[in-house]
């Protein structure tokens, strides 16, 4: 197993490239299984969660290439309406599969996707949507069984705006006859994203971006040629390490307006930061940080994907704030990491009481899950002295290239064999 070494308390400098953001390439992808046509998307990051997915999609009988952040998607045969175990727990999202199958072949069966470091996360949402538009749900040793004689629109409202669930549910909905509405849907960008892609394959879709989304059908869905839009976590991870570590970062090819909630909160930490076209500049002096309290909410509020690294950057404040984790109940294992470079931290429940140091000091840490590995970099790149970072196969679910990046941005980093 990789190990990630890093020297810290070196300023960032320079320009870094963002790639195509994880979160809304996997529901593209996803959505490739509604058509029998090809696909073509661009911008798709090379990283564990994709190559994942394309183990999945050709596994059900698609052809994939992947090179070059294109991904390309044919279809030859008939498709298996199965998603096993192995493939949907090395990644969750392997789930998003089932609306595109149910609503192409009427029945689906994934294995049951389980909880995670972060939290148990069941997948009810789903379910109660898809029996909403005349799906039974059965279970056979692990697995979910999606049937249905014949969907039907509905309108229906999620009991609370899941991501997956309402990217489920829109792709299920493009290939039904007839309007469907979807009430309290998640809002994030990513499902704008998703929504672009399935309107040029030829469903109507309306109000993504808002909480109630229409989408018109139709019987049959057409190819795709795509890009996929920046990655906004992966913007903010950057964001963060050199508010942390200090120096001046430009950040490319990302969109400044996707960043509204952390750019808000790092300006009140003190930290500049100067949004272009295509580009946002940040700049910190590396010093300690006034401290800023936040809690995660869906979009547009603080994103949970985001809260790990914000603990790692407020672990220097001056003074003391609190971070609360409003969306999933177990998600701050990486304080104890945090603790062990010489953070002050007090977890209960979904709070963490953060009581900043003078200085984070380099230590030997394990990444627990993706975000929790991009928040000990953040702190390695800051902290004096050298760390080590195990697991790092959690950072490679969901960064592309990320040691290549940071090294360009003036950061000591090397992957080494554990
Ligand atoms: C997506 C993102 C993930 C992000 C999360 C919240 C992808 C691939 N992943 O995950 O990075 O952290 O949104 O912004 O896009 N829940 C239920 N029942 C359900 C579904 C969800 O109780 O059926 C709960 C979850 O346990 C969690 C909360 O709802 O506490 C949010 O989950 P959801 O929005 O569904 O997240 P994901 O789509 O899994």
């Amino acid at each position: 197993m990789d190990n990630f070494i890093i020297h810290g308390g070196r300023a960032m400098s320079g320009e870094v490239r963002i790639s195509g953001s994880k979160n809304a390439a996997l529901p593209i992808l996803a959505a490739t299984m509604l058509t029998r046509e090809k696909c073509e998307i661009k911008n798709v990051p090379d990283l564990m969660d994709i190559k994942s997915t394309f183990e999945l999609l050709n596994y059900m009988g698609k052809k994939c290439f992947f090179g070059f952040n294109t991904f390309t998607v044919h279809e030859s045969a008939g498709l298996k309406h199965h998603a096993p175990y192995d493939l949907v727990r090395k990644m969750r999202a392997s789930m998003l599969v089932a609306g595109p199958l149910l609503a192409r072949f009427k029945n689906v069966r994934f294995s049951l996707p389980g909880g995670c470091s972060i939290g148990v996360r069941p997948i009810d949402i789903h379910l109660e949507a898809f029996k909403k538009l005349g799906a039974a749900v059965s279970y056979e040793r692990g697995d979910v069984i999606l049937t249905t004689a014949g969907l039907k629109p509905a309108r229906l409202k999620f009991r609370f705006p899941s991501v997956g669930a309402t990217e489920n549910l829109m792709m299920c909905a493009a290939l039904l006859k007839g309007t469907t509405v979807l009430e309290n849907c998640a809002r994030e960008p990513e499902i704008e994203d998703l929504a672009r892609a399935l309107i040029q394959m030829g469903a109507l879709v309306e109000g993504a971006g808002t909480s109630v989304i229409r989408i018109s059908g139709a019987a049959a869905l057409k190819g795709l040629k795509y890009t996929v839009m920046p990655d906004r976590i992966e913007t903010g991870t950057f964001m963060l390490a050199a508010a942390a570590a200090g120096g001046t970062l430009k950040l490319l090819n990302t969109d400044a307006a996707l960043m509204t909630p952390v750019t808000g909160a790092l300006k009140k930490a003190g930290v500049g930061v100067i949004s272009e076209k295509g580009g946002i500049t940040v700049s910190s002096s590396g010093g300690r940080p006034r401290p800023v309290s936040i809690t995660t909410r869906p979009h547009p509020g603080f994103p949970t994907d985001l809260q790990a690294p914000w603990v790692a950057f407020m672990s220097r404040a001056e003074g003391v704030c609190e971070v609360h984790e409003a969306i999933f109940e177990n998600r701050f294992m990486h304080a104890a990491e945090l603790m062990r470079m010489g953070a002050d931290i007090t977890v209960t429940d979904r709070k963490a009481v953060i009581r900043g140091v003078d200085r984070l000091l380099g230590a030997p840490v394990m990444a627990s899950d993706i975000r929790a590995g991009a928040a000990l970099l953040v702190a390695a790149a800051a902290a004096r002295g050298k760390s080590i970072i195990r697991r790092i196969y959690h950072i490679d679910r969901g960064y592309e290239k990320i040691e290549n990046k940071l090294r360009l941005a003036g950061v000591r980093i090397e992957r080494v064999k554990g």
